[in-house]
């Protein structure tokens, strides 16, 4: 594994994923709570401006495949969703999208019946229900074994060289609770269903990647909020993957890039990226818009970091008439 920040041209037999997470997309608000949202330096219009534009630089890499993890929306609204939809549609097509739930994915509300989707959880009815398309139905044939839930779900790419594992790392703790909503948990269910995968002699030459929302280890504490964003079962998380020759494991929640690699394990390498700028896309304090790219050619991955300037907006969202 190597890293860079240029991915340079595209080489032949190189296959590109790119990595962003937690859009946060929200819908516009009244104007009095819009503005208390721009007294502490968020805004909606400037999150979908920047969403759109990691979207349109991304467009111009030659991207083969797109996982974001998690936190696509910000309170998991009907019209968040649409919106969302709307904009990704513009810049990729289902097929080469992966998406996994984050905890504001999940909605606060009851979900409405016309939401429901068969062998899915049900807090996650209205995330699969919009990205209905992007979710394998079952585990490729390949592997033997039938899916029982939606999640762990299985993508393979690039040929059959890479395996792509998508996890629902909300758990069932109380959503209408904010701060416990935070909290990662994957569950029994999902985690025994995980270890039959991974031990599928089919998963053994592949490169393997997964993608959660919520970080496997502990991450560095930067506000009082990050202490409720731990996750459940992280050790007995990390050991199965670490294990079971996973290479990477991407992610979101913190909203910080952040890598972490393990060299000085014995002679395999597993290394963890969380994506996503500070403060998501819709923080005036992101001087920089970032997302990753992952090159593999060869059995080999280059992560490299692609950041920009986020586009110049007009100042005049909340001017007086
Ligand atoms: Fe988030
Ligand atoms: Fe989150």
């Amino acid at each position: 594994m190597t890293t860079s920040y240029d991915p340079g041209p595209k080489q032949s037999g190189e296959f590109r994923i790119t990595h962003l997470s937690d859009p946060h997309i929200g819908t516009a608000q009244s104007a009095f709570r819009q503005r208390l949202r721009s007294l502490i330096g968020k805004s909606h219009s400037r999150n979908l401006s920047n969403f759109q534009a990691v979207l349109r630089d991304m467009a111009n890499m030659e991207i083969d495949h797109v996982v974001i993890t998690g936190d696509l929306t910000n309170a998991a609204k009907p019209e968040e969703f649409k919106t969302v939809k709307a904009i990704l549609a513009d810049f990729v097509q289902p097929d080469r999208l992966t998406v996994v739930p984050g905890n504001h994915d999940i909605s606060y509300r009851r979900v409405k019946r016309a939401y429901r989707t068969k062998g899915c959880p049900r807090k996650l009815w209205q995330f699969v229900h919009h990205f209905w398309e992007v979710f394998p139905s079952r585990y490729p044939p390949e592997f033997g074994l039938a899916a029982k839930e939606q999640f762990p779900f299985v993508k393979v790419l690039a040929g059959g060289e890479v395996v792509l594992i998508g996890l629902d790392t909300t758990g069932n703790l109380p959503t209408k609770i904010g701060l416990l909503n935070s909290f990662g948990w994957v569950g029994r269910a999902q985690m025994n269903e995980l270890r039959a995968l991974l031990k599928s002699p089919r998963m053994r030459d592949k490169i393997k990647i997964v993608a959660m929302h919520h970080h496997p280890m502990i991450v560095p504490v930067a506000t009082m909020f990050d202490s409720f964003k731990y996750m459940f079962q992280s050790k007995e998380l990390l050991d199965l993957l670490y294990e079971s020759g996973v290479d990477l494991i991407l992610h979101g929640h913190k909203h910080h890039p952040f890598c972490w690699q393990s060299r000085t394990f014995r002679d395999h390498d597993l290394t963890v990226i969380c994506a996503g700028p500070p403060n998501a896309y819709d923080s005036a304090k992101s001087a920089l818009l970032v997302y990753n790219i992952y090159s593999i050619e060869d059995r080999r991955i280059t992560v490299h970091y692609r950041s920009f300037s986020p586009p110049l907006r007009p100042r005049t969202e909340f001017a007086r008439k």
